[in-house]
């Protein structure tokens, strides 16, 4: 399966890389050393000191630089070789690889592939931490699955009929009906109102509703979507387009998750979610993320056992049905992105 490289991951939440605590992460395979400097700034390193190839993320970090601990030998932030103890001559050679790094909407986004084309431009707007506006609350997930089958599981809702009739009691009208569909430059828009729904019991609210969700699913791997309860006859009176959240009455919500392929079949799954500041508070948020633990835990369950179908019959064939066009949208997509930079990570 095919990533993009000219593409920003999501590599940590902020909140978990502490200051002068070096952080080890894999993307597409990739070890990676994450560190904030005594500045506050972020730097990624590869994972392996050019002496006697032991993990930088052991290491410590000095001011600005990071010291390998087996031996000494100290890097600076672009990963050159500045010191090493007992001896003057420090061969040009003596560097690792520095990633691009950005930090933004409360997560760590490093970029994979070609660096002079790392334009934070093209960092997804998510909602972070800093923003008043939400109340939030955030984990992840380690997989083993590979991330594609993550990324699946996100463009295709109707699962949440069967996956998690326990957690999220969804219905069965994600199964029956279909959402609507936009293909974005960079990504999939998923859209869709549910009219009479008890969606918005969960904040509280005992009338049905009708519940508008969209999302959208966006290269490398990241969902963002905005949900909100409405008056009933609002997805009518909108003629099923998208409704101002101005007017939602309850349960407006965001969600961000971010997919990174950790290697060829491990994935890391961040998440977050919570109420807008005038739909709830910190009570709801965290029976929101409660929640979100056992569906995830859910997706989880489902989505390992597949992987060990596929590896168990080797090229299995999938067959496609009306549910997977935002699915098959994405991935080509996928391939598009990366057929056009000739850079495919098997
Ligand atoms: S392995 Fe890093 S200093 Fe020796
Ligand atoms: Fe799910």
């Amino acid at each position: 399966m095919a990533y993009v490289r000219n593409a920003w991951y999501v590599a940590s939440w902020t909140q978990d890389l502490e200051a002068g605590k070096p952080l080890a992460m894999s993307i597409l395979g990739e070890a990676l050393v994450i560190y904030r400097t005594a500045s506050g700034r972020v730097i990624a390193l590869e994972d392996r000191c050019v002496h006697r190839l032991a993990p930088l993320s052991l290491g410590r970090c000095e001011g600005e630089n990071l010291r390998c601990m087996y031996h000494g030998l100290l890097y600076n932030s672009d990963g050159k070789v500045v010191s090493i103890p007992g001896q003057k001559l420090i061969p040009p050679s003596a560097k690792v690889k520095s990633y691009p790094v950005v930090e933004r909407h409360s997560w760590v986004w490093v970029w994979m592939g070609d660096s002079t084309k790392a334009d934070p431009g093209l960092i997804p707007p998510a909602v972070g931490f800093d923003d008043p506006n939400w109340i939030l609350g955030r984990g992840y997930l380690d997989y083993q699955a590979e991330a594609r089958l993550i990324n699946d599981n996100l463009l295709d809702f109707s699962h949440l009929t069967y996956v998690h009739a326990n957690s999220f009691g969804a219905g069965e009208v994600f199964a029956t009906q279909q959402p609507k569909i936009t293909a974005l430059e960079r990504g999939v828009r998923v859209e869709r109102w549910i009219e009479n729904s008890h969606l918005g019991a969960r904040s509280g609210f005992a009338e049905p509703v009708d519940s508008w969700q969209s999302y959208d699913f966006l290269i490398p791997g990241v969902l963002l979507m905005w949900s909100g309860g409405f008056r009933a006859g609002t997805a009518q009176a909108c003629n099923y387009n998208r409704p101002n959240y101005d007017d939602a009455i309850t349960a407006v919500t965001f969600t961000s998750q971010a997919v990174t392929p950790v290697g060829n079949k491990t994935a890391r799954y961040f998440f977050s979610w919570g109420p807008h500041c005038r739909h709830g508070d910190a009570a709801l948020r965290d029976m929101l993320m409660a929640l979100a633990n056992q569906a995830f835990a859910e997706d989880k369950a489902m989505i390992e056992a597949q992987q060990r179908v596929i590896d168990r019959t080797g090229h299995a064939q999938v067959m496609a049905i009306k549910h997977d066009l935002s699915v098959t949208l994405f991935n080509r997509l996928l391939e598009k992105w990366t057929d056009e930079q000739h850079e495919l990570v098997a």
